[in-house]
């Protein structure tokens, strides 16, 4: 099938070798004026792009693009999308004054949607996240990173990981699946929070790995919950399973957590809403993504991660949804791209650059997702025709994507 009379078509790749782009290459997308995309509608992979001079005749069936833009999908690389119920009381609790921290205190957070999740059946979990999931990918997303955690005993996090895999056998999006199980001390472990990580350790991850449920494994490392040691003990007993670490690190405070994760060789390490100067260099030195969650940011009225600092020192950085109940109930990526150059000032190149091949990159999608080219996923949106990249973040809800496709089917 082929796409014709595309005014711009972004993050052009012809050559296939793009994985991520940091230092002064974050500073632009490559583009293509006067383009055409082709894709095999079998395989969903793009088989060709050029500029009008030779263009393939359209057939019947193919789409004129009427001047409007292309853009790669949107890599959302964090995301707790399985949940049950909604937590807007505790909404009404953060108007009222109450922090994060003092509502996971109370019970409430995490171990309230742990509650919840318990009573549900896997089939009713699907159906919930299987709506955000299309939402999203409505939304412009052609790929998803989707983390357990809110199970907390080991029967409920294999629930929520199966209803991962199945959500992946379901979906045209590239969907990847993270083992979340020190999120927060499972009920049953209160005060006995040595004890859990043995579980997680000795339990879940052996449980985990037989079943082959997950590709990466993440710890919230952060004040309140799991500790730098504990961090680094669980990544290194998951490295023995060939998991490798996405870390939730420096979000409530400077925890320990990038040094956890960088020394582990993790591939990324999340919020950095704390982060100072020291653990930028150390990310700078690496090849572990600062993954970014503006979203969250602003939902919860944290301070932003210092995401142009970390740009400018030379650091990958992608900018993800954190989509879940509680910090950040949305996975609208054009509003993640948006609040990175709000909030984070960020020029619109940047930020799409972090929502794109930076964030495949964070997701270990980058040789599929994140830009176009022959021989990546035909994963994109068509937007009308704009006056400039800045428009797309400017006009913040403003419904300018026309349509979005996702291994070339419409979505
Ligand atoms: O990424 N920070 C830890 N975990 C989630 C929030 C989970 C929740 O509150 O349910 C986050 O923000
Ligand atoms: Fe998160």
């Amino acid at each position: 099938m082929l796409i014709y009379n595309i005014g711009r078509l972004w993050g052009h790749d012809p050559a296939g070798a793009l994985r991520y782009r940091r230092g002064a290459d974050v500073n632009a997308v490559e583009y293509m004026e006067h383009a055409w995309l082709e894709f095999d509608a079998q395989t969903g992979l793009i088989t060709g792009t050029g500029t009008r001079k030779a263009m393939p005749a359209p057939e019947e069936g193919d789409l004129d693009a009427r001047g409007g833009w292309v853009f790669p999908s949107f890599c959302d690389s964090h995301t707790h999308v399985i949940y049950a119920g909604s937590r807007e009381g505790e909404f009404r609790d953060k108007i009222d004054g109450l922090s994060y921290e003092e509502i996971a205190q109370r019970g409430g957070g995490i171990l309230n949607s742990a509650d919840r999740l318990h009573e549900a059946t896997e089939d009713e979990l699907l159906a919930g996240a299987m709506e955000r999931v299309e939402a999203m990918m409505h939304a412009g997303t052609g790929a998803i990173e989707i983390k357990s955690g809110y199970g907390l005993t080991t029967a409920d996090e294999l629930k929520m990981l199966r209803v991962a895999a199945r959500i992946r056998e379901s979906v045209e999006a590239e969907v990847k699946i993270t083992f979340l199980g020190a999120h927060a001390v499972g009920r049953a472990y209160a005060g006995r929070q040595g004890e859990y990580v043995d579980l997680v350790i000795g339990e879940m991850l052996p449980a985990v790995a037989a079943e082959g449920l997950a590709e990466y494994v993440d710890v919230f490392c952060d004040r309140g919950f799991f500790s730098a040691e504990e961090t680094a003990r669980i990544l290194e007993a998951a490295a023995r399973y060939g998991l490798r670490g996405k870390i939730h690190g420096d979000e409530l405070a400077r925890s320990g957590g990038t040094e956890a994760a960088v020394g582990a060789g993790a591939l990324s390490v999340d919020h950095l809403e704390n982060a100072g100067e020291a653990q930028i260099a150390l990310l700078a030195g690496s090849e572990t993504c600062a993954t970014m969650l503006p979203g969250a940011s602003f939902f919860s009225g944290l301070p932003y991660g210092p995401a142009r600092r970390a740009m400018d020192e030379g650091c990958i950085v992608a900018l993800a949804s954190d989509y879940n109940p509680g910090s950040s109930p949305s996975g609208d990526m054009r509003m993640v791209m948006s609040l990175g150059c709000i909030k984070m000032k960020l020029t619109p190149e940047r930020a799409l650059n972090a929502t794109t091949i930076n964030g495949a990159y964070a997701m270990g999608v980058s040789d599929i997702c994140g830009a176009l080219g022959p021989g990546r996923a035909a994963n994109f949106f068509i937007t009308r025709e704009l006056p400039d990249l800045a428009y797309l973040p400017y006009a913040y809800t403003e419904p300018l994507i026309r349509e979005c496709r996702v291994r070339g089917r419409k979505v």
